[in-house]
């Protein structure tokens, strides 16, 4: 799966709760005759209105959580639940935002974030000044008749984040929106983030393998272990929004920072034992910033 998927939720009306629950839930692939074990009893809950964090060693089950919350996939064992009603498949209630870009190159950012709305009926008027409302809240006034190719790539994942949105889904899932973005960039898209969040509170699940990323963002940290994969621990973030830079430097901050890091410092090392180019990254960039307080 490589697309942003556009739920065909209404522009008004479907928002609602949102509260997931993953129940001990498995999930087996078959590589050949062998298979592989990516999750094992993994339980964790996504709280309504709350913005939860999911981090983890590379190629640990992230992306595939996603999946079989999205309802792309299934689960072999245990069950997934969306405000008490099981997921069994792809539903308007849930949005998948991916790393990779997937907006229609022939259209205008208006037109690429009215798309769902218009397709559901919504008054093109309606349609159109919300995604005008939304694109000026991430700082895209002006670029609304631009075309994708014509932007930077941090200006497209906001726009894939407001062409997102702007259906209202209950739950809204980002798979590592910012990876391979430059340090500033992202830096400036989580704020952008944060600032809708803060407005909308829908209910979030946000995969991230940075930690800094994860405490700037999250209510909750859900930190995995590696293959089979189970949560290994559950964060609570009570740093005060609205957030900006000056959290960095809080002692609490640094507190978190310091228990993720140590958390995740032994599962990153069980990762890079198994010798992948991204594990190896995130073992490096926990080295070197475990020492750092913030
Ligand atoms: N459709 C599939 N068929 C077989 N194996 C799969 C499939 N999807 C995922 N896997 C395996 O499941 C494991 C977890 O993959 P997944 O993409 O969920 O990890 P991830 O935590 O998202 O990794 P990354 O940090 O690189 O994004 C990997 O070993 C992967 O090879
Ligand atoms: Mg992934």
């Amino acid at each position: 799966m490589n697309v942003t998927s556009i739920s065909r939720a209404p522009v008004t009306g479907s928002s609602g709760s949102g509260h997931t629950s993953l129940n001990e839930v498995g999930k087996v692939f078959s590589r050949g005759n062998l298979p592989e074990i990516v999750l094992r009893k993994c339980s964790f809950d996504v709280d309504p209105g709350k913005l939860t964090v999911l981090i983890g060693p590379s190629g640990c089950g992230k992306s595939t959580i996603v999946k079989l919350i999205a309802g792309y996939d299934k689960p072999s064992l245990g069950t997934i639940t969306i405000d008490g009603t099981p997921i069994t498949g792809p539903g308007p209630d849930r949005i998948v935002v991916f790393q990779e870009t997937a907006l229609f190159p022939w259209m205008s950012l208006l037109d690429n974030i009215t798309f769902g709305p218009l397709q559901m009926g919504v008054p093109a008027a309606q349609a159109n000044e919300e995604a005008r409302r939304l694109l000026a809240k991430v700082g895209l006034q002006g670029f609304e008749m631009r075309f994708p190719d014509e932007l930077s790539g941090g200006m497209q994942r906001r726009t894939e984040v407001v062409r997102a949105l702007i259906n209202k889904p209950k739950l809204m899932l980002l798979d590592e929106p910012f990876r391979g973005l430059d340090h500033m960039t992202r830096g400036l898209m989580q704020e952008y983030f944060l600032n809708i969040f803060e407005e909308t509170k829908m209910t979030t699940l946000f995969v991230t393998s940075e930690v800094e990323e994860a405490l700037f963002l999250a209510d909750r940290i859900v930190i995995l272990g590696y293959k089979p994969t189970s949560v290994k621990a559950v964060i609570d973030v009570p740093l005060s929004r609205p957030r900006d830079f000056r959290m960095l430097t809080s002692d609490l901050y640094g507190e978190l920072k310091e228990r993720a890091l140590s958390l995740l410092y032994e599962e990153a090392l069980k990762a890079f034992e198994t010798g992948t180019a991204k594990a190896k990254d995130i073992a490096r960039i926990i080295s070197t910033t475990k020492t750092s307080k913030a």
